[in-house]
This record gives C-alpha cells, sequence and structure tokens, in this order.
C-alpha cells in the first residue's frame, strides 16, 4: 500500500510506516526522535529529473543544487554523485562543501553581503563563480582579486521586477528587494558596463531568482523576456551577451494534498524554449543554469517524533505535543507553512480524530500542524511530518537549548546515519564560565 503524499512510503505487515525500505518506528527507537529521515532514492530521482530534462533540450547547462535547503556532508557528496553543481552562501555552507570534496569548479558562491574573509576563502579555494549582489561587493571582488593576483569568474545578480508568489506573479517597477542589481533603473546596465573595464573579473552572465513554492511556468517565461528586452539592446549598443543565464530555483513541491506541483521537465521545456525564442540575429544560446533547492530534497525527507503530552480543550481544540517543534522546524512559525502528518505506528487505522500539533518550546506559536486529521494517538506513538526536508535541518535552532536532531539517509533497506544528535555537552561547549572581577591594588 502507498500511504504518503508523495509515493514512495509503505506500510509493514505491523502497520508501520516505511521509507526506503525500512521501518520508521524502528528508525526513531533505534536514532531516538525527533529525527530527520531522507529517503535518498527521491533526492537522486529529482536530480536525474533535471538533468534529463536538460539533455532531452541539447543545451549546455548546470543543475546546481542550493545547499541553503539542506546541508551537511553526506547531502554535498549526494549532489556530486548527482553530478549537480553546488549553490553556497555563506563561509559555513563553502567550509562543508570543501570538507565534502566537492569538485570547486562547480561551487557557485551567492549572498547579498559576502564577507572580505568569505571572498578570500572562496578566492583560494578556487571556486567556479561568485554572484555578485551589488556595487560594493563588486568593487571589493575586484581589489581583493587584485591582490591575490587571480581572476573571478562572476555572474551578476539582477532583480527582474517579477516576483512569483506561488501562483501569482507580480511586476513590480523598482522591485523593492535587498537582493541583486535593479534592472529597470539602469544599476544592472552600469554594473556592466563596470565590469567590463575590471581586469581582475570575468563576467560570465547575469542571474535571477524569482521566488519559491512556483507552480507555474509563467513566471520565468516573464522573467526571460523582459531580460532578454534589455539584453537585445545592450548586444546592439556594446555587443554585451551572456555566456550564462542562470535562472535561480524555486520549483513548487507537495507540502500538503493542497499543493499540485508540475514535473520538473515542465520547467526547464519552457525555459529553453522561451530562450531560444528570444536569441534572435547574431546572439548566441546561453548556458543555462538553474539552483533547486527545495525540490530535490523537501519531498524526501520526512519527520519522526514521539508524542507526548494531550491537551482537550472541550469544543475548541484538541493538542497533540510532540518532542521537537520550532526547533526543528521553524517554517509554521516563521510562515505558516503547511504540513501534513501521520501516526507512523498506526498505519492501517482511519485518520478520525482531529487534532492540533504542537511543539514542545515556550511560544504559543510553536505549531506544527494546525488542525491535522490523524489516527487516534497516545503519548508514545511514533508521529512521521512529511516533506520536511528542505529547511527544516538547515534552519534548525538551539532555542530553549534543545539539542538539533540527527539526520539519517536511508536507502535500499538500509539506514545510515548522516548527521549526528547532539548532546547536552554540545549545548555548552562555547560557553565560559563567568570570571571573577580581578581586582587590583
Ligand atoms: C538565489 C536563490 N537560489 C535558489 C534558491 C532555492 O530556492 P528553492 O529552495 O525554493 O528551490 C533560493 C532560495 O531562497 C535563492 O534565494
Amino acid at each position: 500500500m502507498i500511504v504518503n503524499l508523495y509515493g514512495t512510503s509503505a506500510v509493514s505487515d505491523e502497520g508501520h510506516l516505511k521509507v526506503g525500505g525500512i521501518d520508521t518506528v524502528q528508525l526513531g527507537k533505534k536514532f531516538g526522535t525527533a529525527l530527520y529521515v531522507y529517503d535518498v532514492a527521491m533526492i537522486r530521482d529529482k536530480a536525474r529529473a533535471f538533468r534529463s530534462a536538460f539533455e532531452r533540450e541539447n543545451v549546455n547547462y548546470q543543475v546546481a543544487y542550493a545547499s541553503k535547503a539542506f546541508s551537511c556532508m553526506a547531502m554535498i557528496q549526494l549532489a556530486e554523485e548527482e553530478g549537480l553543481s553546488l549553490d553556497v552562501v555563506s563561509g559555513g555552507e563553502l567550509y562543508t562543501a570543501l570538507k565534502a570534496g566537492f569538485p570547486v569548479e562547480r561551487i557557485h558562491f551567492h549572498g547579498n553581503n559576502k564577507s572580505e574573509s568569505e571572498i578570500r576563502m572562496a578566492l583560494d579555494a578556487e571556486i567556479g563563480c561568485f554572484v555578485v549582489d551589488n556595487f560594493y561587493e563588486l568593487s571589493l571582488l575586484e581589489q581583493i582579486a587584485e591582490e591575490k593576483n587571480v581572476k573571478a569568474n562572476v555572474l551578476l545578480r539582477i532583480t527582474p521586477g517579477i516576483e512569483a508568489h506561488t501562483h501569482d506573479y507580480i511586476l513590480t517597477g523598482q522591485e523593492d528587494s535587498k537582493f541583486g542589481f535593479d534592472l529597470q533603473s539602469g544599476q544592472v546596465e552600469r554594473a556592466i558596463l563596470d565590469v567590463t573595464k575590471m581586469s581582475a573579473i570575468h563576467l560570465l552572465g547575469l542571474h535571477c531568482h524569482i521566488g519559491s513554492q512556483i507552480f507555474e511556468t509563467n513566471g520565468f517565461v516573464m522573467a526571460i523576456e523582459k531580460i532578454y528586452s534589455y539584453l537585445t539592446t545592450w548586444y546592439d549598443a556594446y555587443g554585451f551577451e551572456p555566456e550564462v543565464l542562470n535562472l535561480g530555483g524555486g520549483f513548487g513541491i507537495r507540502y500538503t494534498s493542497e499543493d499540485h506541483p508540475l514535473p520538473v521537465g515542465n520547467y526547464i521545456e519552457a525555459m529553453i524554449e522561451t530562450i531560444r525564442n528570444q536569441v534572435t540575429g547574431q546572439m548566441n544560446m546561453p548556458e543555462i543554469w538553474i539552483e533547486p533547492g527545495r525540490s530535490l530534497v523537501g519531498e524526501a525527507g520526512l519527520t519522526l517524533y514521539t508524542v507526548g503530552s494531550h491537551k482537550n480543550v472541550p469544543e475548541l481544540r484538541h493538542y497533540l505535543a510532540v518532542d521537537g517543534g520550532m526547533t526543528d522546524n521553524l517554517r509554521p512559525a516563521l510562515y505558516q507553512a503547511k504540513y501534513e502528518a501521520t501516526i507512523a505506528n498506526r498505519m492501517n487505522e482511519a485518520k478520525d480524530h482531529l487534532y492540533s500539533v504542537a511543539g514542545k518550546c515556550c511560544e504559543s506559536g510553536d505549531m506544527l500542524i494546525w488542525d491535522c486529521q490523524l489516527q487516534r494517538a497516545i503519548a508514545g506513538d511514533t508521529m512521521a511530518v512529511f516533506s520536511t526536508g528542505a529547511y527544516g535541518y538547515s534552519m534548525a535552532n538551539n532555542y530553549n537549548r534543545l539539542p538539533r536532531p540527527a539526520v539519517v539517509f536511508v536507502e535500499n533497506g538500509e539506514a545510515n546515519l548522516v548527521v549526528e544528535r547532539e548532546s547536552y555537552e554540545d549545548l555548552v561547549r562555547h560557553d565560559l564560565p563567568l570570571k571573577q572581577a580581578i581586582i587590583s591594588k
């Protein structure tokens, strides 16, 4: 029996949820809860779907995994195994990639406020390219690259004035965003002209990211058309054309049964067709890069919890508390993200109880799911919350001094611990004792 939202899980003879061939209740017993579990085969399938969509179109491309969605050494190594490139946005994400042995030439460094030391670290590592966000970064990068006598490859991140909000696209004149060079007001053109005079910088092309959880192709089509309306003018004026056009990430996934994501190939086909239509005259087809995060790992992850206390407010609400919450999944508290769940040890029972799933943190807003139809649950049951693979572990925190959970990869009936659970000792590792004031005469 196929039971979860996305169809890769199954149920054991005992009525337990299985993922990657493994009983999740046993996983919870062995590794403890809360626990992040990833179905590795599903990540591989997604990576292959993106890559084969490009292969079918016979264009030059890179699919860069946006590691902000979930970064740890094993995940970076999996991305490498699947032939992906890598988007990092901080010294910490870059360090993880380097420790994991990821090929440096396929690392793209993002961020709207890269520090001098992060830029030095990336230049020393000889990464593939910097996605430059603003004029300050451009001159800092030029200065450091000159000093090191190296040439940095650069994409300019632009805000095309199109913002995708799941199903709506907002055309904004002057886009109000902290990211990127503004297209409309002439910042992009100025940056291109500046860069062409910088001997320590090689301008590879342009980058844009129009939003997240996008379920239609038109936002990408509109962004490409808008960019090319400028590119054709610049080509005629100074012969500028991008070697690379990076269209970012944001491909929607299924968190609940209300979400209906497109097959990833649809986005790629629409992008390539639009670019082909826009590339006119002497202009060349650019290399096309994308950087999906959640669509590679989101649906492949689930979080296991142990059910604890109940609070039934008659006629109002039945709260069911679990041994995690906003510390391991900040998204519901941060932006009202919605999830679905199941009681993993009662898969053969009807979901005939309405609960609201609460975390254990000291915040009333620490609610994982409001109004969730579940099997009757008692303390000690195992709950699985689906589609937590993106921005769950990566946004995890130690509020109330909760140790961050472990992460387990499952594939072909084998479980592989890839991140250890934090201990209480880890929580105080960087604490220093209050020093006694030394009073000298
Ligand atoms: C520049 C950029 N690229 C890629 C991504 C990945 O987006 P998603 O995880 O929705 O695919 C993000 C997400 O914030 C982003 O800001």
